[in-house]
């Protein structure tokens, strides 16, 4: 019988906005994550007579039931196996709130599979079969930082881990617990018809180049600074696509303003925002407490979990 795995969520520095290859979830740029301790996805796969997915205890159908199960079809042809499943999943990830939950959950659900039918693969195969049900989830494979390379197929998109840590915390903000309106793979698409996608797209080598620089010289103000402007870019194409879409909401921006006043108040931290409406902000383990206080003092029923480097899959039972 197959192993629980789990995997945890990763947050982009440079990010993922954009697919050469829908089916394959090729991406048309390069992305570079921190894999996060504090939120992951444990999932189990097991025969069964028919297929099924719980998630969290609770029988999952429609449109999240389909993505799963399309996704084993899909690994099942792959390798030649076939037979009904049943997927168990516990999601420790506010699911669809801005924390990409599919990366940890994809990532999880790669190794638990070929796990169950005893297919042997490395972890960069692994992180190609990850990329197949969400492209995030190619990197939640590794701990730490991680790059995925684009490449231009499907054997040369993968993802790999960077030999390097830094005094790095990242304050996941919950804003706002509405599930995201758009999922990612629907505003990326939307975003690739914005006249500034192209400018998006030269930039990438160079972000991605200075900020693995930044990362190896322990440059957290570089890191912080490239992290912000990508996610600044991301956000300008959604606003500039046509028709245009944002996924800030009026906390967002209060957020974005708070973290602006704390850096001027001497306070080193900078923001990065994925597809939903709330805020991550990085600083050092020095500068926690007071970020924190601020936060809760501006915001009514603001949820903030501090999160740091956490590891790659790891294998329960
Ligand atoms: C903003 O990996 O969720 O979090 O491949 O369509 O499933 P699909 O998209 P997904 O997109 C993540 C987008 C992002 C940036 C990132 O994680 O790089």
């Amino acid at each position: 019988m197959g192993k629980t795995v789990r995997a945890h969520t990763n947050i982009a520095l440079i990010k993922y906005w954009g697919k050469k290859d829908a089916l394959l979830r090729l991406p048309l740029m390069s992305s570079l994550s921190m894999t996060l301790d504090r939120f992951y996805t444990e999932t189990k796969v097991t025969d069964s007579a028919e297929n099924r997915f719980y998630l969290d205890g609770i029988e999952q159908k429609g449109k999240n039931a389909q993505r799963v199960f399309s996704y084993l079809s899909l690994l099942q042809q792959k390798f030649g196996v076939s037979g009904n499943l049943q997927v168990e999943s516990s999601n420790h990830v506010p699911t669809s709130a801005g924390l990409a939950s599919s990366s940890s959950a994809f990532a999880a659900l790669a190794a638990a599979f070929c796990d169950h039918y005893e297919i042997r693969v490395d972890q960069r195969e692994l992180s190609r079969l990850a990329r197949l049900g969400s492209g995030s989830a190619c990197r939640s494979v590794y701990g730490g930082f991680v790059v995925w390379k684009k490449g231009n197929d499907h054997e040369s998109s993968f993802a790999y881990p960077l030999d390097h840590q830094m005094d790095l915390q990242l304050l996941a903000i919950e804003l706002n617990q509405q599930p995201k309106k758009l999922p990612s793979t629907n505003g990326m698409k939307q975003a690739q018809t914005s006249p500034l996608f192209n400018t998006w797209l030269e930039r990438n080598q160079t972000e991605l180049e200075q900020m693995i620089r930044a990362i190896e010289q322990d440059d957290f103000t570089s890191l912080g600074q490239l992290a912000e402007l990508n996610a600044n870019e991301m956000h300008a194409i959604n606003l500039s696509a046509q028709p245009g879409f944002t996924y800030f909401e009026p906390a967002t921006i209060k957020a974005i303003k708070l973290v602006e006043q704390l850096r001027k108040n001497g306070i080193e931290c900078y923001y990065t925002i994925d597809a939903g409406p709330n805020v991550k902000v990085m600083t050092r383990l020095k500068n926690v407490k007071e970020i924190i206080n601020q936060f809760v003092s501006v915001f009514d029923n603001v949820k903030i979990v501090n999160a740091s480097f956490g590891p790659g899959l790891t294998y329960l039972d």
